[in-house]
């Protein structure tokens, strides 16, 4: 991996005497188009050509929508790509930068598809999509215990081909097996060994991108700043990443999950509080999150027919009677028992955390169309300080009143932090939220009708919820994680990227790194190639 270029360089240099002829800007949409495909030689090189999808392909709308995972962004009225580049070489990756950049179109890097907001499918500019999907393959090394993943595969399809060769490795990454690999590292993405092992972008090792002219770099060749940079910071101010090489972690041959749940009147509101306490200073192999959810019942007694019911979800790498030695001796009002114990590999527990069933063949984690798209709207918090009953009952009474408005699903999750996320200093990488947190909100609205005054009705009162939530989560800055991309915390327009507006964003998802952010920023584009609604501008 020291040359990297020295495979390709060969294709590329006859792709590149075509670009030299051709730096013409588009100032229709058509001659962008034609331009860009002049550029790309299409229709010369047929492998290049399979890969482009234009809107008059009978494919572009499937190619298009199988990757959208919000529903609210496949309506009629989200503007469409001119193109859909789908490249299957590197040498096509290089080309579409190159000729996008010649040509003055914005592109928008997908992986899996699964950003928030839809921002790499979507923009209010001119723009191709430059889609990675086609780069999935995985080679796991268990003896060095490491892996080259590229961009485009599932982190259903890394969890399968690492179980397929060991039970006592892992990687550190999300719950969701039809995420993006090329979105997820790059964000940070953390997932039930977040507390033993830090985040997936934590576990990085070395890494290919295409910078913004075209050139490809691995981590030697790039430079310490900017693989710092791409490690939290998001991929799509910087780069286009192709592969990553991550650190594989070890994990007990068995691990054990379990999921209890307790409603108000079960005494929910104790064991939160007491679990504010318990899970982020807990024992690290033991990851338990809360799930809270609103729901309508008969005989309530707080909250007339509702209630709300908050469910434990723990992670534990180590057999049953361990775990419950634990939680007897940290938790015992949890009153947790061999009978809530389901004992597993690793790998299986994966789809206990994506909801599958129990027996469920580990083979769903390769199906990348498992996950069914809703219409949906998710917001995150980072709390620093362990909220009061008197907060707590406040909240359930709020979310209650949300619930009763909206007519599809509310719920929040709080996810611990503290173990290794405390010692791994804030500069490490670009990611920024460390010490001092002591979980993770993450909101989420979700609804089945395609109808835009229930989205905006819904939506409203996420952010009704969330301007209530204020007096018990960080603020200066109010912390969001990038992975959980929220346009409400600020934007820029798709065609033009100010710092002003930039440092609202990007103070609450890096904080002061954003500063140093910028300056690689400076450095590896300085004229802005990468850019969309949250990316990082240059600054000297
Ligand atoms: C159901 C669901 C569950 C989730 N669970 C978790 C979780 O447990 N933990 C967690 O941390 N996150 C979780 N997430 C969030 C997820 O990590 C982010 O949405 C992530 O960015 C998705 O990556 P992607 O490649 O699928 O997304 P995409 O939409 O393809 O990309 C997301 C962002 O990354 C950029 N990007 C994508 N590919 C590249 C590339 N190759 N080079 C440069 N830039 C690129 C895009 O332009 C965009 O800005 C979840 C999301 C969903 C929808
Ligand atoms: C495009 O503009 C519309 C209308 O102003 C806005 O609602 C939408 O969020 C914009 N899209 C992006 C990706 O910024
Ligand atoms: C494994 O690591 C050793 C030592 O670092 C190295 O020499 C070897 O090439 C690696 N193996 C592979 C397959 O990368
Ligand atoms: C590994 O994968 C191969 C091919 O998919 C499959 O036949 C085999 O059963 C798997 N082995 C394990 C241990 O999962
Ligand atoms: C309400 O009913 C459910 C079952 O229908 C029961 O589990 C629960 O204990 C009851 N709660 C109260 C407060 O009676
Ligand atoms: C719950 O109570 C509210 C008012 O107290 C009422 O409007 C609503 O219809 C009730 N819902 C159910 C399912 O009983
Ligand atoms: C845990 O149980 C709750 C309540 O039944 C359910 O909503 C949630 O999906 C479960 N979570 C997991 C990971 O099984
Ligand atoms: C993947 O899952 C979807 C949704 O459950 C299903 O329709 C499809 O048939 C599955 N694909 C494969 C290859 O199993
Ligand atoms: C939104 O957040 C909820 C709660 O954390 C999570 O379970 C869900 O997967 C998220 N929704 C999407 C579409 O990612
Ligand atoms: C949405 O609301 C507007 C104004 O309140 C109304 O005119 C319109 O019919 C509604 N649309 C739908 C689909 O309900
Ligand atoms: C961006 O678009 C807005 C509205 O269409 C326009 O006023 C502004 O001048 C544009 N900015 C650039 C840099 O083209
Ligand atoms: C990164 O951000 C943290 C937290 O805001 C800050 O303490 C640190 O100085 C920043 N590092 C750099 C290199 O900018």
């Amino acid at each position: 991996m020291s040359d990297p270029n020295s495979a390709i360089f060969p294709r590329f240099l006859t792709l590149f005497i075509t670009f030299l002829s051709l730096s013409c800007r588009a100032n229709s949409q058509s001659s962008a188009v034609n331009n860009i495909l002049h550029c790309l030689n299409y229709g010369s090189d047929p492998i290049l050509s399979r890969s482009i999808y234009l809107p008059s392909d009978p494919h572009f709308q499937s190619v298009l929508r199988a990757r959208i995972k919000n529903l609210r962004f496949l309506n009629p009225e989200t503007p469409k790509p001119v193109a859909i580049v789908a490249p299957t070489l590197l040498n096509h990756v290089q080309g579409a930068v190159i000729c996008a950049r010649d040509n003055g179109l914005q592109i928008r890097i997908r992986s899996g598809g699964h950003d928030y907001e839809g921002l790499s499918y979507r923009s209010n500019v001119t723009f191709i999509i430059l889609d990675m999907s086609n780069f999935r393959s995985i080679d796991i090394d268990i003896k060095n215990e490491t892996a080259w993943v590229e961009a485009g595969a599932t982190l259903g399809e890394l969890y399968y081909n690492i179980g397929n060769k060991s039970n006592m490795h892992a990687f550190p990454s999300g719950i969701c097996p039809t995420v993006g690999i090329g979105g997820h590292l790059s964000g940070g993405g953390y997932g039930n060994l977040m507390r033993k092992y830090g985040l997936a972008a934590d576990n990085i090792l070395d890494v290919i991108v295409v910078d913004a002219l075209g050139n490809i770099h691995d981590r030697a060749s790039m430079g310490e700043d900017l693989f710092w940079a791409i490690r939290g910071g998001g991929g799509a101010s910087f780069a286009v990443i192709v592969s990553w090489k991550i650190n594989l972690v070890r994990v007990t041959e068995t691990v054990t999950v379990f999921n209890v749940s307790f409603t108000l009147e079960q005494g929910a509101t104790d064991l939160v509080y007491k679990w504010q306490k318990i899970a982020p200073n807990i024992n690290e192999g033991l990851y338990m999150k809360v799930r809270l959810t609103p729901l309508i019942i008969h005989n309530g007694t707080r909250h007339g027919n509702m209630t709300l019911m908050a469910s434990f979800v723990g992670f534990f790498l180590g057999r049953c009677d361990e775990l419950l030695s634990t939680t007897d001796k940290s938790f015992p009002e949890l009153r947790l028992t061999k009978d809530d114990c389901k004992e597993m590999r690793w790998v299986e527990s994966t789809l206990f955390y994506a909801n599958f069933p129990l027996g469920t063949p580990v083979d769903v984690l390769l199906n990348r169309t498992r996950w069914t798209p809703m219409f949906f709207k998710n917001k995150s918090d980072y709390v620093k300080k362990v909220i009061t009953k008197h907060g707590l009952n406040k909240i359930w009474e709020m979310m209650i009143d949300v619930r009763r408005s909206i007519g599809g699903k509310f719920y929040m999750e709080w996810n611990p932090y503290g173990g290794k996320m405390n010692e791994i200093p804030e500069s490490n990488i670009a990611f920024p939220h460390r010490k001092g947190n002591v979980f993770l909100i993450q909101y989420a609205v979700s609804w089945h009708e395609d109808d835009s005054n229930v989205s905006f009705h819904n939506i409203g009162e996420l952010r009704r919820f969330y301007a209530a939530m204020a007096p018990y989560v960080s603020k200066n800055p109010r912390e969001t994680f990038l992975n959980y991309r929220d346009l409400d915390i600020g934007q820029n327009p798709s065609n033009e990227t100010s710092l002003r507006a930039a440092k609202v964003y990007g103070r609450k998802y890096f904080k002061d790194n954003f500063t140093r952010l910028t300056k690689v920023k400076a450095m590896v584009d300085p004229s802005d190639f990468f850019k969309y609604e949250q990316s990082i501008p240059p600054i000297n």
